[in-house]
């Protein structure tokens, strides 16, 4: 005896005009599958049940890894066909209930109430709309008790007047929901079995059908086109941004910046117009993030400036650096305190050291930079013969002239100093000046060639 979730997310989605199944669409970088299921989750259910149909396979894999009971519908033959797949696992005395991959926005307090007002008997979350067509209508007595629910297509023209909708979210006590959907027919419009059809069997049953409203209208807001999609991105990244704020962070333009994941902020850190963070991404305090820069899965050290158009993916960087503008982290880089990284630099699976700066236009890849290491603009080590990557090391202090070329595998010794302009192909010694360079010469008196008279 214990509180069963059904989700129901077989509907094929049509409207999306995607291969993507519907409940796969992201909604803040996540599926919006993965909202509702987290929010059942949050409801501490003894199972979570989720009815596939369209698109399984991928719906399944995509999730793979949560604890839910899957539950196949072959043919969708209407919510309350939906429901009955999962009633198997269902016992009398267990609570039902049914929520929709399709509508994400639904919050745990919301469902919360909707199950306390079913105990023992049925509830339903209902919303007053100014605009109801293609809702279900709640019918109520003269004396306000809910009779049923009538789909649109069934619906006579007094009851399509009615603004009370059903927002589909039910819960009822397992045993008696058992016998109300064995019940069911599809004698109706869309030669459907109507999960609805269950609240006048109920009320036949002499049950007093309870209705909650939710909190606010976007909870019951669901997904059938790209349209309503984009508009639930809005409230999805509207909520988030308020709960940020309210946390202590500076967002320059609350209405230009997107958050796809989790993020963990310190005190007073600033985001500028266009930033977007993925995945998990973690700002220590006074962490400041300059207009357009891309922050994925990545970690920020305390009082460290990301300034302008910097993409930052899967890399760790330190307190107090200044990266940007216009550099990519790449994944597995480690860049430690105090250390600079300048306009059209790319760093990938690299260790910067303390203080060191690569400050313009060079790649750094699989390469482990010692402490205090300057690197000249346009540098680049050659990590890759064709085949495979190979490792550059540069010791501490050392000076790497412009336009360095590094062929690894290779070796910079501590304090070494190399030539603006040289290809190094050997390891450089410590504390030495190496240069590879043909030597500058003149000649004296040579004269530019000059075309001669009558030629084109
Ligand atoms: C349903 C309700 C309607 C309510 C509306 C709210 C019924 C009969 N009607 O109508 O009262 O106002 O939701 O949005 O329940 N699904 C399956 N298998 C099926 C059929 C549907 O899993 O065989 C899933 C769909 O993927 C979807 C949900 O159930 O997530 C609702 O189905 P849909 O066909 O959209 O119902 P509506 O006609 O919108
Ligand atoms: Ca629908």
């Amino acid at each position: 005896m214990g509180l069963k979730i059904i989700i129901l997310a077989a509907g094929g989605g049509t409207r999306m005009r995607s291969a993507l199944p519907k409940v796969l669409h992201p909604l803040g970088g996540a599926p919006l599958l993965e909202h509702v299921v987290t929010t059942a989750f949050a409801l501490n259910p003894e199972r979570v049940h989720v009815v596939y149909g369209h698109g399984g396979g991928q719906v399944r894999a995509r999730l793979e890894g949560i604890d839910v009971e899957w539950v196949e519908q072959g043919e969708q033959l209407g919510t309350g066909h939906a429901v009955q797949q999962a009633m198997p696992a269902v016992v009398p005395g267990d609570t039902v209930l049914v929520l929709y991959g399709d509508v994400p926005l639904i919050e745990a307090q919301t469902l919360q109430r909707l199950v306390a007002a079913a105990r023992g008997g049925l509830a339903l979350i209902s919303a007053r709309l100014p605009e109801p067509t293609g809702y279900g209508r709640i019918v109520r007595d003269g004396a306000g008790k809910v009779l049923r629910i009538v789909e649109e297509k069934d619906a006579g023209e007094e009851e399509r007047a009615i603004h009370e909708v059903n927002t589909g979210f039910l819960a009822a006590e397992g045993g008696a929901l058992r016998r109300w959907l064995d019940g069911l027919d599809n004698d109706n419009a869309q030669r459907e079995y109507y999960l609805t059809d269950v609240i006048a069997r109920a009320v036949g049953d002499g049950v007093e059908v309870g209705t909650v409203d939710p909190r606010a209208n976007e909870e019951i807001l669901g997904v059938n086109n790209r349209l309503q999609l984009a508009t639930l991105e809005r409230c999805y990244q509207r909520r988030q941004v308020e709960r940020l704020l309210l946390e202590g962070v500076t967002l320059l333009d609350p209405d230009r910046f997107d958050l796809r994941g989790a993020l963990s902020v310190g005190r007073d850190v600033v985001l500028d117009v266009g930033v977007v963070l993925e995945g998990h991404v973690t700002l220590g305090d006074g962490v400041v993030v300059g207009p357009y820069s891309v922050i994925r899965d990545a970690r920020i050290g305390a009082g460290t400036r990301i300034e302008s158009h910097c993409v930052i993916d899967a890399a760790d960087v330190g307190p107090d650096c200044r990266i940007g503008p216009y550099a990519r982290l790449r994944p597995e880089t480690r860049i430690a305190a105090g250390a600079h990284i300048g306009n059209f630099v790319e760093i990938k699976k690299s260790s910067i050291g303390d203080g060191s700066k690569v400050n313009h236009l060079s790649y750094i890849g699989d390469t482990t930079v010692g402490r205090d290491v300057n690197v000249g603009a346009g540098t680049i080590t050659c990590n890759y013969d064709g085949a495979n990557k190979h490792r550059t090391e540069i010791g501490d202090g050392a000076f790497i002239g412009s336009d360095t070329q590094l062929v690894a595998p290779v070796k910079v010794g501590a304090g070494a100093t190399i030539g603006a302009g040289s290809t190094i192909t050997r390891d450089v010694p410590a504390g030495e000046l190496t240069l590879s360079r043909i030597k500058q010469e003149t000649r004296k008196g040579w004269k530019r060639p000059v075309k001669k008279k009558g030629e084109a």
